[in-house]
């Protein structure tokens, strides 16, 4: 018996494992620590549903080189699994966010390969899959989440066959042409068929799946339809089926509703208002600072709309939070500094002493003031050049219970394929942007309520629980 399987009949009979645990541990300058809220959609999404189901979750705590112990956080166990310096650069920014994050995301930057960075993937990956077989219990249910882990769900096989595995990738799982760039598309292919059920956020990403399986992994897949969680595909893995299909993630929309009509984040959306100028329209962009995010696209479209006198400062009044994100992988350094200067050149333009046109803030913020800002803001502006879900527009639908406000999205954001009564948008076509944002700042009453109702209607009753429900229904029919 391995260490693994002897503590494994004690062990955990539902485990998440992610990069990420549900907090980051963060080191202040006089040497203790504190933990705060990890960055991202990945954690939003998971963490209410854990929190109803009890279990372990297996994950880095946020920082290199920190020797944790097993954390209690309420009814979940947090288990860290430490990275080295080294690691962090070559698995963390340089495998998962230089390789694979731009070639999962239609390569809008050029993906870059190492071999290093390979190794230091699958030697991070080898550590997780130990981690995870020794926190299981016997018969457990694993849920494996993201493209940093696509070649756990194979090493936990091989160490702890009674496992249930389940892998669900947050981003997009790229076109074939894209996918067979990568020099390691077949271990890849393989590490993810370890798996019982693989899950995607569309349709597209898991047919794309099915046809590499076949392809890389000599796999027979049938063609049945992959359908939206209903009907997932099949592929033949000797003696094992694995399932393939397409479960699209949200959020707690009934606590994000409930939390959006209190009167404090009320109290505050006017205080927001008053402080902004009480101006006519309040615009709002809310992402992680990343290329992916189409930050720049929104920016030049506001400046070229200001510029041609369609809309005025006086009147339309920008807010644009951007939490710092993976610093120092070096196309986010210059993506920062191209979008800190487009602010500062609108400003300059446009702006008067003591009115901005664009309220600029590089900070995580908290919960309750986010959700104020949801609530205070007119038009929400979600223009991301390509995206697996993005939580951020949900959120927005599910904070105007009034059925005030517009949605500007991005046809390339995996929503849209929901949010159709959103204003839908080409992020690579900067008139129809503009022409959309002037559209939804003019919007007649009736047609804007019209719109938000029928987004209310999806967001509201496709929540996070009913996405993590039909994963785990599909998980456990196998
Ligand atoms: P991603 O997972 O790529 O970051 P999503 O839109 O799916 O994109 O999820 C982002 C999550 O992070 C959302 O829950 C959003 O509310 C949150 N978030 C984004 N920016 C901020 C910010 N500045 N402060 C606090 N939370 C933020
Ligand atoms: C996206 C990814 C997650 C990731 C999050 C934050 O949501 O899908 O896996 O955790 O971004 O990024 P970070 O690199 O800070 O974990």
């Amino acid at each position: 018996m391995t260490d693994a399987t002897s503590t494994a009949t004690t062990g955990a009979d539902f485990v998440v494992v992610a990069n990420r645990l549900l907090v980051d541990l963060e080191r202040l300058p006089d040497g203790t620590q504190r933990r705060k809220s990890s960055p991202g959609g990945l954690v939003t999404a998971l963490e209410p549903f854990l929190r109803s189901r009890h279990g372990a979750w297996v994950g880095w705590p946020g920082v290199p080189d920190s020797e944790v112990e097993p954390i209690a956080d309420g009814d979940i166990t947090l288990h860290p699994v430490t990275l080295s310096s080294a690691e962090l650069t070559d698995y963390y920014e340089g495998f998962s966010n230089a390789t694979l994050w731009p070639l999962y995301h239609d390569v809008v930057a050029p993906p870059v390969f190492h071999r290093h960075w390979w190794n230091a993937y699958v030697q991070v990956n080898e550590r997780f899959a130990t981690a995870t077989a020794k926190v299981a219990g016997n018969g457990a249910t694993v849920w494996v989440q993201d493209y940093q882990l696509q070649l756990v769900p194979r090493m936990l096989r091989r160490l702890r066959p009674d496992l249930r595995i389940g892998f669900f990738l947050h981003i997009p799982f790229p076109p074939v042409e894209l996918f067979m760039q990568l020099p390691w598309r077949t271990e890849l292919v393989r590490g993810l068929l370890g798996a019982d059920l693989v899950g995607f956020q569309l349709a597209g990403g898991a047919q794309n799946f099915l046809f590499l399986a076949r392809r890389l992994a000599g796999m027979s897949a049938t063609k049945s339809a992959v359908g939206m969680g209903t009907r997932p595909g099949q592929v033949t893995v000797g003696d094992r089926t694995v399932r393939v299909g397409a479960f699209p993630i949200s959020i707690d929309a009934t606590a994000l509703d409930k939390l959006a009509r209190s009167r404090p984040i009320r109290q505050r959306a006017a205080e927001i208002r008053d402080e902004l100028g009480n101006p006519a329209t309040i615009v709002l962009g809310v992402d992680r600072l990343d290329y992916t995010k189409g930050i720049d696209v929104r920016l030049r479209a506001l400046d070229e709309l200001y510029a041609e006198n369609r809309i005025s400062a006086d009147d339309v009044v920008m807010v644009q939070l951007a939490t710092p994100s993976r610093e120092r992988v070096e196309h986010y350094q210059r993506m920062r500094n191209d979008i800190e200067q487009a602010v500062s050149r609108i400003n300059g333009e446009f702006g008067r002493v003591g009115h901005p046109a664009v309220h600029y803030l590089h900070q995580s913020m908290p919960r309750n003031e986010l959700t104020s800002l949801f609530v205070a803001a007119d038009v929400m502006l979600v223009t991301p050049v390509r995206d697996g879900m993005n939580l951020v527009a949900k959120e927005y639908v599910a904070c105007r219970n009034d059925l005030s406000g517009t949605l500007v999205l991005s046809e390339f954001a995996g929503a849209a394929a929901e949010l159709t009564s959103a204003f839908l948008v080409n992020p690579h076509d900067l008139d129809g942007i503009k022409n959309a944002i002037e559209a939804a700042i003019t919007v007649d009453h009736e047609e804007g309520r019209r719109r938000m109702r029928a987004l209310r209607r999806q967001v509201m009753t496709h929540d996070v629980q009913r996405w993590a429900r039909s994963f785990l229904a599909a998980l456990s029919a196998l």
